[in-house]
């Protein structure tokens, strides 16, 4: 989707230089999948296009770094597909699916250790407040992740509940990776703390979008299984919402539907869709999108470097929100 920047061309010939050893080919066969699916790679663009808001100078220094971001993002989707039992991932089968649940671990393991080798090819002396920002970052999206699968056993979840979760899980990786991008080139705290903000509001909205498309995405686009998140009794926005408005006699087909695994409601998606639009849900998932958006976009306003340097950025937010994978 980001193919044509400029960013995107040299992260994927910095990617091109990666050595993956071929045996065991159980181990590194499903990387290479992983990988070579490629998707939107947004993260990597964030901390090319971070380090390049405060320092047009450092775009090179900072390819290991977006490589080490991009590693930890596909380690994370290929856990988090066995976690969440999906069968696609960018429009093919996951890697639990392709191989088995074992595999899926180990070569998740693996590409987390290739996040850290890349980590340890940025300058010696951003090594220490790179570690810091990742760390700290990857323990939260665990954090995420934990209370994203502690959710599906719960009837009932607050927006600060879900908020605080999809926060952790997605959106302080775009937040990160933007820090990141900005230490690299020597951005004070201050713009720092405004770049890392004005990712995490995009991470919201960009992890709103992503609730949304699970239900009404387009299966040829989106890439991933429509309708996920209701078998699995995900809580999300639409969820959360719902949740909120149902009269009784509704609460009580929420419960029913909650209670019901796919053998025995094979209708359980267009019930669930069927309740999304008597409160239109849609609506209000689009609302709350817009608003983390507008966030974002003021905080991204307020760091102070000429406007003309931040129109990327903003580019690539507007493209974001208005996706269909
Ligand atoms: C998927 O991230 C996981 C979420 C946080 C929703 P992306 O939508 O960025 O996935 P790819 O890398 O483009 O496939
Ligand atoms: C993504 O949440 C969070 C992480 C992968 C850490 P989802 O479970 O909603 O992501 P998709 O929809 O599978 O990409
Ligand atoms: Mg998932
Ligand atoms: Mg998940
Ligand atoms: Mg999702």
């Amino acid at each position: 989707m980001f193919q044509e920047l400029v960013h995107a061309k040299i992260f994927q010939d910095y990617l091109s230089t990666a050595y993956f050893p071929h045996t065991p080919a159980n181990l590194y066969e499903p990387i290479r999948y992983i990988m070579s699916l490629s998707g939107k790679r947004i993260r990597p663009l964030l901390v090319l296009m971070g380090a390049e808001l405060f320092d047009s100078e450092v775009l090179e220094s900072a390819l290991p770094a977006s490589a080490a971001i991009e590693y930890f993002h596909n380690f994370s989707l290929i856990h988090d597909d066995i976690m969440d039992r999906a069968p696609l991932r960018r429009g093919q089968a996951t890697v639990h699916q392709k191989w088995n649940d074992s595999v899926a671990i180990l070569s998740g393991d693996g590409l987390l250790v290739k996040a850290y080798e890349e980590l340890a090819k940025c300058p010696a002396h951003k090594i220490g407040p790179l570690l810091r920002v990742f760390n700290k970052t990857a323990l939260e999206v665990c954090e995420g992740q934990q209370y994203d699968m502690d959710f599906e056993s719960r009837a009932r979840v607050s927006e600060t509940e879900y908020i605080e979760m999809i926060r952790l899980k997605t959106s302080v990786l775009l937040g990160g990776a933007l820090q990141m991008g900005a230490i690299l080139a020597g951005a004070d705290e201050r713009a720092q703390e405004l770049i890392y903000s004005f990712g995490v509001n995009l991470g919201i909205a960009f992890q709103l979008q992503d609730d949304i498309l699970d239900v009404y995405g387009n299966p040829e686009t989106f890439g991933k299984q429509v309708g996920g998140d209701i078998l699995s009794n995900k809580k999300t926005i639409l969820f959360v919402k719902l949740d909120e408005l149902v009269n009784a006699e509704d609460r009580v087909e929420l419960g029913r539907l909650f209670v019901s695994t796919v053998e025995d409601e094979p209708e359980k998606v267009n019930k669930m869709k069927a309740l999304y639009a008597k409160y239109d849900i849609q609506t209000l998932a689009i609302y709350q999108k817009e608003k983390f958006t507008t966030i974002a976009y003021d905080k991204l306003q307020e760091i102070p470097v000429e406007d003309k340097k931040k129109k990327v950025l903003f580019a690539l937010a507007d493209a974001l929100m208005n996706r269909t994978q």
